[in-house]
């Protein structure tokens, strides 16, 4: 069992390079297992030991709002619910930012605690640490992913995942799994 893991997504775009659809980097998230993959630290609000843990997710600018953040939130939903048998998975997302704050609201997660207004003392932004009990599937169908074209994009390269740098076709968008 690793500690942390890294999801690649791949974007490909509709433009017709000389070799195809050019695909290039699009976004990252971490996923973490333990306590050793987590990079949270007191005074924030920390989540449980050992808890699953999501963090440092970003896309990259000219890619936002194509759904690319979302798909890299339920892989990593759906890579938890297949690796450890702790189903609440946490995340921190700082007070200011908007739009992360909005696609965890949407996907389910709730406020647990908030850091204290002391915490800008620190030179540091105020934090939530949020929280989801992900349902317990039998099979990747029944999860929230099934759907649209787009997320069976997704729910393929979950299906498909390896401990190697292996990506997995789809239309748009591919992702990929790297052992951290
Ligand atoms: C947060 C981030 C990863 C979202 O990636 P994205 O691919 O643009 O997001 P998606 O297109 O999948 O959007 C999913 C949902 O997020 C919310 N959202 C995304 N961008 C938003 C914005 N600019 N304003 C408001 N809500 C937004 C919406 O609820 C959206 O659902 P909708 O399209 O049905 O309204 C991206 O904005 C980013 O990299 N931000 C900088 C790094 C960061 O803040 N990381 C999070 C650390 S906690």
């Amino acid at each position: 069992m690793p500690h942390a893991v890294t999801l690649i997504g791949f974007y490909r775009g509709k433009e017709e390079g000389e070799s195809g659809k050019e695909v290039e980097l699009a976004g990252t998230v971490e996923v973490c297992f333990d306590k050793r993959g987590a990079n949270a630290s007191p005074p924030s609000p920390t989540p449980p030991k050992n808890s699953p843990y999501i963090c440092n997710m970003t896309v990259k600018k000219p890619l936002r709002r194509k759904g690319i953040g979302w798909h890299l939130l339920k892989a990593s939903e759906e890579l938890i619910s297949q690796m450890s048998s702790l189903k609440e998975v946490y995340l921190h997302c700082r007070m200011i930012d908007a739009a992360p704050f909005n696609m965890y609201r949407k996907a389910g997660y709730n406020i647990i605690k908030t850091d204290s207004i002391l915490i800008l003392l620190m030179l540091q932004r105020r934090k939530h640490l949020m929280c989801k009990k992900l349902p317990v599937v039998d099979s990747p169908s029944k999860s929230d992913m099934s759907g649209s074209d787009e997320e069976l994009c997704s729910l393929g390269f979950s299906r498909s995942w390896t401990w190697s740098n292996q990506v997995v076709n789809c239309d748009d968008l591919q992702s990929g799994l790297v052992p951290g």
